[in-house]
């Protein structure tokens, strides 16, 4: 059942030009699809034509207007087999779906009354006979024909050619796409919508009409899409001279959606959370999400459209590479080390559980069973993190040559992550052969480093020793080149040293090359004792053990000159006074709070000058699944009460502190979601948790103000999260009660109010997650409820998914069995927390695995069915 890419082979035939005809009804759509086929110049002659495709039922076909009879094709599960066709030919095919049973959102289906598309990756095939692959590319023709009344707005990719009525209360529009495109970037759109527009002019001239889709209810939320589109329009043409290349650009809202954004041809479909912004319904972070979608998804246009994978083994070339993109372009537009701080905890949190349990799989996977499961953080994150190393790898001058190689070479092509990495080893000169093993070996590396300071003789002696651990089909493993980007910061100075290594000067922050299993290090002239600042901005996505003292990691958050290693230098110190609480609520005894991390915080609240937005990161503790994820066992009683007792102490002795830094940070003016704002907000707002994890008077009247203010949702959101999570109900009751009332009408908003109720840590949590499933505005249908609903209580509150009594897992599984059925994609991703059962103890363990054999006894989808059977093999 699993396909593997040693089995690649081009098609046997391609398809140059597609021509469909859409006649949309909810239950009955009619698609006739005209193909131009031609056999492939590498494949032999005479082979059968094999058409993906999937619930169609078929209703003619013809090849070069000879209708077919019953024994010269074969229809199954899979698709459709044409026993002999000619060298090169023209098939006709007219199928009926049913849009309005499509529960699972690929392929054609409805949402809030419109007809939508999802294609990527297999979704096409569900819409007509097809070779659905993403290294056969055609031009493509679409005419759809829906009711005036209920479907006035018809899209599809390119530029409409023609449009016009038709009997019985129908119209039409036609689409002409004019740039080959593989299947996957097809896409439909209709629907009562409404749109606002604006223009762009490219560098070369083009004059582009932009568009933002969505219900009449929205029109006041696409104001920061739009602006961001524009940013990123400009940007790639500076950054990477790439220019957008037609003279529509669309984007479509839609409520019900598996990801978030689809980048097809043109018309670009949002999940609606991922779009509309408004700042009495959105959030600060939520402003910056959208930011960063609207340009990775427009980002794609070249890197995945124009030049894009030759099979779905490739999917990180075009998705690695574009959140890269997109991580760099939003760096720019805000706080650069917020951006990576907030980038690199996300992926040590979860990239890295990821890699370290049973579905972890190389950047390339080199087999699957559905390639839905594969849009992993993995793919894309670890992706991102690979080519960030290949751009410090060969500079950025070296890179940009590479980029316009790439993109000039394979303009139009389908092609492999060979291709990519070739050009940048052809526009640097360097050898990345070793560098390629990133891409098929999974798992975390891990670095063991220590050093020694020779004072006699001025020197230090850095030792680097690595390891991957084995992962699912990979026993062993080799030596990977890992880029370590580091300073040494003199414990006298406080000063980056000037580095010398073999005789060569460096300069004070360089990039050292391990390649070995073991290497050593040896700097000369080290003028004073130094502390060495390692993995710079997170320079390679490792795991990196130093024995630091604590002193020295008070030292570097307070000295070190790379902003990312200070904030890291206060995790780790943060981490291991954490360790010691872990193991003091374990076993019984009294905890002692390590006053070097008070004085490290106090340090950070009195220095007013620092960053704002870093600051804020900086007084932020590892969250639970962070510090879960450093311990070999995972207690979760006993990492909240260990964080908890933190956040309460340092409270407590820095209270006056935070008052102060709340009221330094009130905003007045009106909101912009701009970094100087974000920046004052999140510090206020970090202050206010530390006063209310004490519940301390002033911070709950401030909670309390600052809900009732309703100033804007990051402020709203985060005073209804604190007074929820507090013992205060009878503050937080009739506060939860009245936001759901004024925005029961809303769903996003009432997205966040179902999060902001199920990661409450008190045990009554549960219960309310069973009641709420019941609320009218929750439904298993719709991806956003599931994930803000049971994703959140899932993979956001350990204390009580983790229940000793099972129920958390009882259910999650009960809901992945129900969703099973309705939307594969969306159950796969929710039963991951089950399968990391492997990292609690034996009670849990058997607990959990058997929620995975329940499920596993169940008829399942393949989707369900790999992740469930990985996680017990
Ligand atoms: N290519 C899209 C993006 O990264 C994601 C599409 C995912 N589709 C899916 N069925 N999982 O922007
Ligand atoms: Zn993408």
């Amino acid at each position: 059942q699993p396909i593997y890419l040693s089995d690649y082979r081009p098609p046997a035939y391609r398809v140059t030009r597609t021509e469909l005809t859409f006649d949309l009804d909810p239950n009955a759509t009619r698609v006739k699809a005209r193909l131009h086929v031609e056999r492939h110049p590498e494949r032999e002659a005479g082979v059968p034509l094999e058409l993906d495709g999937e619930q169609l039922a078929l209703k003619a076909i013809a090849i070069d207007g000879q209708p077919l009879a019953p024994d010269e094709y074969q229809v199954g599960e899979a698709g459709l087999v044409v026993h002999r066709v000619p060298e090169a030919f023209l098939l006709d095919t007219e199928v009926e779906i049913a849009p309005d049973g499509n529960t699972a959102l690929s392929g054609l289906y409805r949402s809030s009354g419109m007809f939508c598309t999802q294609c990527e990756a297999e979704g096409f095939r569900r819409i007509t006979f097809y070779p659905d692959r993403p290294d056969v590319m055609a031009t493509f023709s679409t005419t759809v024909i829906g009711r005036t009344a209920q479907e006035p707005v018809l899209l599809s990719n390119g530029n409409p050619v023609e449009r016009g009525e038709l009997p019985g209360g129908r119209h039409f529009v036609t689409w002409e796409d004019p740039h080959p495109k593989p299947s996957y970037l097809f896409a439909l759109v209709a629907g009562d919508l409404r749109k606002v527009e604006d223009t762009f002019t490219t560098v070369g001239g083009r004059d582009v009409t932009l568009q933002i889709w969505v219900e009449e209810e929205n029109l006041d939320k696409t104001n920061h899409a739009m602006a961001s589109l524009k940013r990123a329009m400009r940007w790639d043409e500076e950054a990477y001279g790439r220019e957008y290349d037609l003279d529509l650009f669309m984007i479509v809202a839609v409520n019900d959606f598996n990801m978030g954004a689809m980048e097809n041809k043109g018309l670009n479909i949002f999940n609606s959370a991922a779009v509309l912004t408004h700042p009495h319904t959105a959030t600060d972070a939520a402003f910056q999400r959208v930011e960063g979608i609207v340009a990775h998804e427009y980002f794609h246009n070249w890197s995945g459209n124009r030049v894009t994978c030759r099979d779905w083994f490739q999917l990180s070339l075009k998705e690695g590479f574009t959140v890269f993109r997109d991580q760099c372009f939003s760096a720019e537009t805000n706080s650069a080390p917020v951006k990576r701080i907030e980038d690199v905890s996300f992926f040590r949190t979860a990239q890295f559980a990821e890699d370290a349990g049973p579905t972890a799989h190389p950047v390339r996977p080199d087999h699957y069973i559905e390639i839905g499961n594969f849009y992993t953080l993995t793919i894309y994150e670890k992706g991102a993190e690979i080519v960030r190393m290949l751009s410090n790898l060969v500079g950025k001058e070296a890179f940009r040559r590479g980029s316009d190689l790439y993109f000039a070479r394979f303009d139009g092509q389908a092609v492999t992550i060979e291709d990519f990495v070739g050009c940048m080893a052809e526009a640097s000169g360097q050898d990345l052969t070793q560098f390629m093993l990133w891409y098929s070996q999974a798992g975390t590396p891990e670095i063991d480093a220590h050093g020694e300071y020779d004072y006699a003789n001025a020197e230090y002696r850095l030792i680097l020793r690595q390891r991957t651990p084995a992962t699912p089909g990979q026993p062993d493993k080799q030596a990977l080149h890992i880029p370590v980007r580091l300073g040494l910061v003199g414990t006298k100075s406080g000063r980056d040293l000037p580095l010398t290594l073999d005789g060569e000067t460096l300069g004070t922050d360089a990039v050292i090359h391990l390649r070995e299993e073991e290497q050593e290090f040896l700097f000369t002239d080290v003028s004073e004792a130094p502390v060495p600042s390692l993995l710079r901005g997170f320079s390679a996505p490792v795991k990196l053990h130093f024995p630091y003292a604590r002193e020295d990691l008070a030292f570097l958050q307070a000295n070190d000159s790379d902003g990312f290693n200070r904030w890291d230098a206060g995790q780790r110190l943060a981490l291991l006074a954490l360790d010691d609480l872990i193991a003091a609520h374990r076993n019984g005894v009294e905890k002692v709070m390590d006053q070097r991390v008070v004085e490290a915080f106090r340090a950070l609240l009195a220095a007013e000058t620092d960053d704002k937005a870093v600051l804020a990161q900086m007084l932020t503790l590892p969250s639970e699944a962070y510090i879960a994820e450093q311990q070999p066992l995972v207690d979760v009683d006993a990492i909240h009460a260990a964080r908890t007792f933190v956040k309460q102490s340092l409270a407590l002795a820095l209270r006056d502190d935070f008052l102060r830094v709340y009221e330094a940070h009130r905003i007045d003016a009106p909101y912009a979601p701009e970094p100087e704002q974000i920046a004052a907000r999140s510090l206020k707002n970090v202050a206010l948790s530390y006063l209310m994890a004490i519940e301390d008077e002033a911070g709950l009247e401030f909670a309390r103000e600052q809900f009732e203010a309703d100033h804007n949702m990051t402020d709203v959101r985060h005073a209804l999260t604190l007074l929820v999570h507090s013992s205060r109900g009878d503050i937080a009751a009739p506060a939860l009660k009245a936001f759901g009332e004024t925005w029961a009408h809303d769903p996003l908003v009432m997205d966040q109010w179902f999060a902001i109720q199920v990661t409450r840590p008190q045990s009554d949590v549960l219960d309310r997650v069973t009641f709420l499933m019941e609320h009218p505005a929750f439904s298993l249908k719709n991806p956003n409820k599931v994930r803000a609903l049971i994703g959140t209580f899932a993979n956001q509150n350990p204390v009580n998914f983790h229940r000793a009594d099972g129920a958390g897992y009882r259910l999650l599984a009960d809901t992945v069995i129900e969703l099973n059925r309705l939307n594969p994609e969306i159950a796969a991703r929710l039963v991951t927390p089950l399968t990391r059962w492997a990292r609690f103890d034996e009670t849990r363990q058997a607990l959990m695995k058997g929620e995975l054999e329940r499920i596993r006894a169940e008829e399942l989808s393949p989707n369900v069915y790999e992740v469930v059977e990985k996680a017990l093999a």
